[in-house]
């Protein structure tokens, strides 16, 4: 029987949190085991913290630096970090020789991307990017039926997003809505960050050639708002060409929604092919539609559950890899650069991020702002 891979986690709060929870269920069915861990914000751990990492014999340093030089023979280190320190913590652990998931978004600096892209020349093992649902069997199964040519050629992608954020978002730690950090680049936006995943998922729908294929990106041209006092965007409306003259069209915000909806999530994915429109009303269900009627809707459903779901299945998916039984991660890097580079040019537009005008502008109880008439305004542009 296989040992357990030897795995290492970098952070212990914020979405390393989850991480130690999908850990903890491939520890129990003896997949991998968590050997150690680190985080330079704790001077010293939680008593719960400690009790639990003593009970399953992992250590804690506090720098990734001190964790990597300690700990021999890791297979795996998952960095679900700040966005800036991914590209110095996944060059770490290559060199030690160790596989490496980092979380999406690799990074939203496009140059920096191709330095990762040099490092990751190195590496024993590709890198797993992040990116939840690329690996849902539900939506692989689309793919396949797409590249089957069952819809017939597909003409656009489309993204409404309307997720709503309060200032406590932009305040949680030192780099969201942050264009730059200590001089260097961050880059965070909504479609950066928070809808991430949407992005890839039009972008690999988009990739024609196989199941694994990304579509690049042509042209792009984005305008992008904001309602907050932050150095980036917390709204973007965004049209792109992709390979195969795919249209991709995204409006996408953080901004509280009007009146009662304030501060509920709303989102659509929607494919349009020949024969048929595809939609996502949610990350884990999709409804086909037929043009001409020939055949009745077809509703489906994800396996997958809820988030402890998404991120174990990843890890599962990425054990597998390691082990030799698949040939690739889900996403590599070099499937995250057509994601970077829409995100870098929707930094680059011509009339710079604008402010919403005063007037349409309305602060709620929480701090939030929503900003009259935008969501019809988001959903003409794009659905
Ligand atoms: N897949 C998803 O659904 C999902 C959801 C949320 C966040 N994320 C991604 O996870 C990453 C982290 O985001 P976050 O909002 O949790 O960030 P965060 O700022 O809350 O940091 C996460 C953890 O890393 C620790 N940390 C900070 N600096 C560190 C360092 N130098 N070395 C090791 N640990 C360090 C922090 O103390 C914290 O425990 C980002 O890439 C983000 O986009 C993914």
């Amino acid at each position: 029987m296989n040992q357990p891979l030897r795995v290492a986690i970098a952070g212990l709060g914020g979405f390393a949190h989850t991480h130690h929870e999908a850990l903890r269920a491939l520890e129990a069915t003896g997949v991998a085991r968590l050997v150690a861990t680190c985080d330079p914000t704790l001077t010293t751990l939680p008593h719960t913290i400690e009790e639990e990492l003593i009970a399953r014999e992992a250590r804690f340093f506090p720098t990734l630096e001190e964790l990597l030089s300690r700990t021999p023979d890791l297979d795996w280190v998952c960095l679900p970090t700040p966005i800036p320190f991914h590209a110095d913590q996944h060059r770490q652990v290559v060199e030690t020789g160790a596989a490496c998931y980092l979380e999406k978004p690799p990074t939203l600096w496009l140059p920096e991307l191709h330095q990762m892209l040099e490092v990751e020349k190195q590496a024993s093992k590709a890198t797993n990017v992040g990116f939840n649902f690329v690996g849902d069997p539900f939506r692989r199964e689309f793919k396949q039926r797409v590249i089957n040519g069952e819809f017939g050629p597909l003409k656009s992608v489309r993204l409404f997003a309307h997720w709503p954020r309060t200032p406590a978002y932009y305040l949680r730690n030192n780099w969201a809505g942050k264009r730059f950090l200590d001089g260097k680049p961050v880059m965070d936006s909504p479609i950066g960050n928070a809808c991430a995943h949407f992005v890839q998922n039009l972008l690999w729908m988009a990739g024609q050639d196989c199941i694994d294929h990304v579509a690049n990106i042509v042209d792009c041209e984005a305008e992008t708002f904001r309602a907050y006092e932050i150095e980036s965007y917390d709204t973007v409306f965004l049209k792109a060409t992709l390979q195969d003259q795919i249209q991709l069209k995204l409006a996408v915000s953080h901004t509280l929604r009007e009146d009662s909806a304030g501060e509920a999530q709303s989102d659509l994915e929607l494919y349009e092919f020949e024969r048929a429109t595809i939609e996502f009303p949610t990350w884990r269900s999709a409804k086909i539609v037929w043009k001409d009627g020939s055949k009745s809707e077809e509703l489906v459903e994800s396996g997958w559950r809820d988030y402890r779901d998404v991120v174990r299945e990843n890890f599962l998916s990425y054990a597998r890899y390691l082990r030799g039984e698949t040939e690739r991660p889900i996403t590599t890097l070099q499937d995250s650069e057509p994601f970077v580079k829409l995100c870098h040019d929707s930094q680059h537009s011509p009339k710079g991020i604008q402010d919403f005008s005063f007037e349409r502008v309305k602060t709620g109880a929480s701090g939030g702002r929503s900003v009259l008439g935008l969501e019809s305004q988001m959903r003409n542009f794009c659905l």
